[in-house]
């Protein structure tokens, strides 16, 4: 099976990249819950596609990269993903989140390609007070969360893959925060009001496999199992890494300084009612997976 990865280069498509190839992220993947075999050497022909290779806000690129590659599923994670920026750089988010969605769901259609488009708990204002399923009604309170559900809506044969609050081994992520708090002693302060759900790159990346193969449409929630606030998530962060809890206290999101400039949800749990009993592993699992593949690099 020929598939295409757009935004390869990230967090998600790097570890995405190598799971189709047969290969276990250093960070391991949890496949037992999804009910997954592994993949089988070869099984996947992978054109794996970074912004420097294909930038899906160019039309003429993705038109000639699908119609030559002719793959049978694209997976799209390219996206403008800088929450408080897009703020500040509407166009752009749009231009990417929207346009290049649109523009990648149209060349899909047209050559015969199964679209698996990667999007986000922030398209939810989190003001239900309940973890939120595929049938709840998004209304995003930022640029970035507008931006991407935008996107979705141009995805009409194939399926929008919602996931949250994701952490893997590339750049520096508030988990790289914690772990050098935790071998500093420093103390760290952490929202408490904001609560979801963390989701390890890896085991994304895997749930993603199982969709490459079944071919799943419309919307489908896919996050690690359970909920915390990123002050709960950074305390077992500490403890993990062999800190103390007590090296971070809680404090309200309109306590940060600076503000952040794009709204948040307040409570954006993602649980699925599509998916009975397969899911990803408690985040604590992943994290943990994590954290000891960072401390091993
Ligand atoms: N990170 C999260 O917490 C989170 C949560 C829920 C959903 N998601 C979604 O999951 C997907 C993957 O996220 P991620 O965490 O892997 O993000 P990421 O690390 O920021 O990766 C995004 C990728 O998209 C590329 N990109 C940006 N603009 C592009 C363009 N115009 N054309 C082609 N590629 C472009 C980036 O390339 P450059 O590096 O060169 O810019 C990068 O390779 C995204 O759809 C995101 O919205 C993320």
């Amino acid at each position: 099976m020929k598939i295409l990865v757009t935004g390869a280069t990230g967090q998600v498509g790097t570890d995405l990249v190598q799971v189709l190839a047969g290969i276990t992220p250093r960070a391991g993947v949890a496949t037992a819950l999804l009910g997954m075999d592994p993949v089988a050497p070869g099984e996947f022909d992978v054109m794996a596609c970074g912004r420097v290779d294909l930038d899906i806000t160019t039309t003429t690129a993705i038109e000639a990269v699908i119609e030559s590659g002719r793959p049978d599923v694209v997976v799209n994670l390219a996206a403008y993903t800088k929450v408080d920026l897009a703020e500040d750089e509407p166009d752009l988010a749009y231009a990417v989140n929207e346009g290049g969605v649109a523009t990648v769901a149209r060349a899909c259609e047209r050559y015969g390609a199964r679209l698996l488009h990667i999007s986000t708990d922030y398209v939810f204002s989190g003001e239900l007070g309940r973890p939120l399923c595929e049938s709840d009604v998004p209304d995003p309170q930022s640029v970035y969360g507008a931006s991407k559900f935008a996107g979705e809506r141009h995805v009409h044969d194939g399926a929008v893959v919602r996931s949250s609050w994701i952490v893997g081994l590339g750049g520096r992520t508030v988990i790289d925060v914690a772990m050098a708090a935790a071998a500093e002693g420093r103390t760290l302060q952490f929202v408490a009001d904001q609560v979801g759900t963390l989701t390890a790159s890896a085991d994304l990346a895997a749930g993603l496999v199982a969709f490459v193969r079944e071919p799943l449409s419309g919307v489908i929630h896919l996050a690690g199992s359970g909920e915390a606030s990123w002050y709960e998530i950074i305390a077992t962060a500490l403890e993990m890494a062999g800190g103390s809890r007590d090296q971070v206290s809680p404090i309200a999101t309109r306590e940060l300084q600076p503000a952040q400039r794009a709204k948040r949800p307040a409570y954006s749990p993602l649980i699925s009612e599509r998916l009975g009993d397969r899911r990803l592993p408690a985040w604590q699992d992943g994290l943990e997976r994590l954290i000891k593949a960072k401390q091993a690099s």
